[in-house]
């Protein structure tokens, strides 16, 4: 059996198609890498040639077509949709391009969201503090009046 090392990304023929009005768009074919534990990975290519595709594979907010994506030893192509939720929860963080925060909560309670779901539900109000310090808007109501730090704090949760 291959051996499955710890903390690291790894790709396996990793495929997106999608289809549209009956013919097949390949957006990602039989891609192959490995990210480990503290590389620093910038992904970079033309418009329409597949990041964010790739990055929504990545984050397990997507599904792939073909091949697998192993996350820290765990084949998550093959698992329940509740446990890619905990996974995700506890391993991904992602800062959308396009924010996705919740217009109804303050910009406080956007960053405690993932917290609320996670097992470090207990933990809210101490884990914030910290994070929150910096830019004086734990009050605020408007979170479209900052967005861009919110987003930043609620992925790294
Ligand atoms: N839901 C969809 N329906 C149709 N085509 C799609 C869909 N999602 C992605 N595509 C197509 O797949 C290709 C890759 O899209 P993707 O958004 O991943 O590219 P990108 O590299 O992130 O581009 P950009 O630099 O503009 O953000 C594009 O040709 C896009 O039009
Ligand atoms: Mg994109």
């Amino acid at each position: 059996m291959q051996r499955q090392r710890s903390n690291t990304i790894r790709a396996d023929k990793l495929s997106r198609a999608l289809s549209i009005g009956g013919r097949t768009l390949h957006i990602l074919k039989d891609l192959s890498f490995e990210i480990t534990r503290g590389e620093w990975v910038a992904l970079t290519g033309p418009s329409g040639s597949g990041k964010s595709t790739l990055l929504g594979l990545l984050a397990g907010i997507d599904t792939p077509t073909g091949g697998r994506l192993v996350l820290d030893g765990v084949d998550v192509t093959r698992i329940r949709e509740g446990d890619l939720a905990r996974i995700r929860n506890a391993k991904i963080g992602i800062v959308f391009q396009s924010f996705h925060l919740i217009p109804t909560l303050t910009a406080r309670e956007n960053v405690e969201v993932p917290l609320y779901i996670g097992p470090k539900a207990a933990e809210v109000e101490s884990a914030l503090p910290g994070c929150w310090s910096g830019w004086g808007l734990a009050s605020g109501r408007d979170p479209h009046r900052q967005r861009r730090e919110p987003s930043h704090d609620r992925a790294a949760v």
